[in-house]
């Protein structure tokens, strides 16, 4: 990939890297005497996992699962009752999949459940939801990159930007 920027640039690399590794910290710090099971929320939450983990300086367990049209379509691999949970997030924008989320792993009975998100757009919030660790507010715009997409591509961009004409790509 040459250096051409998809869209307009929101966040670049180097401030994404920032900010996941001041996290990495806050998390570090706040689990250091918990058992961390980060359970990341496919696809988007990728890359921010990725990164984020390895900046947690803590022996932590990673998991995933999978929710499309408001459902689990593919589930955890282990029980997490009794487990220190934090579910991480590419983007809450109205709160539904979080919230869904929140009612299916309590009902699990987890020792604790926090949430952490790359992004929060509080613009169009349905939910009444906390969230406990955000890394950047967007505005209501539609952001593609580091993990988030449109139609399936656009993940792998290293940076997040706001994509110029979303109809012109949907003809390509
Ligand atoms: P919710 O509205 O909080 O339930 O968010 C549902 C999902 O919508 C997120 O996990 C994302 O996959 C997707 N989404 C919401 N806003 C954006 C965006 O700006 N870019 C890419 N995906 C988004
Ligand atoms: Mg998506």
């Amino acid at each position: 990939m040459d250096d051409r920027v998809f869209g307009k640039l929101v966040f670049t690399q180097e401030a994404i890297k920032n900010r996941v590794r001041e996290i990495g910290r806050k998390i570090s710090v706040d689990y250091h005497d918990k058992d961390l099971l980060m359970v990341g929320v496919l696809k988007g939450a990728y890359a921010f996992l990725a990164d984020l983990s390895r900046a947690v300086a803590l022996p932590i367990r990673v998991d995933f699962l999978v929710v499309t049209g408001g459902r689990i379509f593919a589930d955890l691999a282990q029980n997490i009752a009794g487990q220190d949970v934090l579910i991480v997030e590419d983007i809450v924008d109205s709160g539904e999949t979080f919230a869904f989320l929140k009612k299916e792993l309590m009902a699990r009975h987890p020792k604790s459940l926090r949430i952490c998100t790359l992004l929060d757009k509080p613009h169009r919030r349905k939910a009444n939801i906390d969230i406990d660790y955000i890394g950047f507010t967007v505005q209501d715009k539609f952001v593609v990159g580091y993990g988030l997409d449109y139609k399936n591509r656009y993940r792998n961009l290293p940076y997040i930007a706001v994509l110029d004409k979303v109809s012109e790509d949907e003809e390509a």
